[in-house]
């Protein structure tokens, strides 16, 4: 009789425990980066979080335009090197960059550094021979060359989704509440949203800006909602010039 009490007693409590905490779930408090190498001065931030979108954005619509060459299965290589990336990158950002600060210089060359490394380390993937769709787009350059960045200056570049395919796009709470309000602006609105606040105990400057669909993404986010794409992800729905998620930089404010 004690024992089935005893027994009890204990499913009771594991029960109890596993209604308090959720498995799985993320850590409450800190922030996963919390050496924020490169900074920017207060009054420099705006700049700064903006150049750094920009120059992203420029590199996506690059790696966009080669898109038709990247998915040729009877390419082997495509002289899509870093270099090459790297060179057309740097000219198609040339009057942007004109005004950057010192500090500004310093942290887009990393942005650069980064960039190019993800190129040179997808070569083998570009080049495969008798394969079209290898898995390179935009997304996944940015997504990897975010990570990259991240590692070496603390600075955070990513692209929440409205509906996310990678897991590593996941919008944070002040992200959720962004892409909310694009969506509930329509496709009118693209100034950026920003914010000074912090993330653990760094004070940061956040940017966000829309990303929008144009006619050739909507193979795989436009209509029919729910229809499998080429890669079996169900399509979004979407028109052209919907929002499709965020270009979102976190950069630490040094004061
Ligand atoms: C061939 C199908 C395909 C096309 C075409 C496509 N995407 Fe995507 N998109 C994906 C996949 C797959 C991912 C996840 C990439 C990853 O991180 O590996 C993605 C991710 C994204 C993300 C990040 C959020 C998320 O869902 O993870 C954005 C933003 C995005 N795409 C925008 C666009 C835009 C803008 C275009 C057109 C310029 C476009 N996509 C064209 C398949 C596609």
């Amino acid at each position: 009789m004690i024992r089935r009490v005893v027994t009890l007693a204990a499913i009771m409590l594991a029960t109890a425990h596993a209604a308090a905490e959720t498995v799985g779930a993320a850590a409450k408090g800190g922030h996963p980066e919390y050496l924020f190498l490169e900074k920017t001065p207060r009054a420099e931030a705006a700049a700064t979080a903006e150049k750094l979108a920009k120059t992203v954005i420029a590199a996506r619509m690059i790696i966009f335009a080669y898109a038709g060459k990247f998915v040729d299965p009877t390419l082997g290589d495509k002289g899509f090197s870093g270099e090459f990336f790297e060179r057309q990158w740097r000219v198609s950002v040339e009057s942007e960059l004109i005004d950057a600060t010192p500090n500004q210089k310093k942290i887009i060359e990393k942005l650069f550094w980064a960039g190019r490394q993800v190129i040179d380390n997808n070569q083998d993937r570009l080049n495969v021979k008798g394969i079209g769709w290898k898995h390179f787009l935009p997304a996944k350059w940015e997504r990897e060359m975010g990570q990259v960045f991240t590692a070496r200056t603390g600075i955070v570049i990513k692209q929440p989704g409205r509906a996310y395919r990678s897991p590593v796009n996941v919008p944070d709470e002040l992200e959720r509440s962004v892409l909310q309000h694009y969506v509930d602006a329509g496709q009118g609105d693209n100034k950026p949203r920003t914010a000074f606040t912090s993330m653990g105990k760094q004070a940061v400057y956040r940017h966000m800006e829309p990303i929008r669909l144009i006619p050739p993404c909507l193979s795989c986010h436009g209509k029919p909602k729910g229809a499998p794409d080429m890669l079996g992800f169900q399509k979004d729905g979407l028109e052209s010039g919907d929002l499709i998620g965020l270009m979102s930089v976190t950069i630490a404010v040094d004061d």
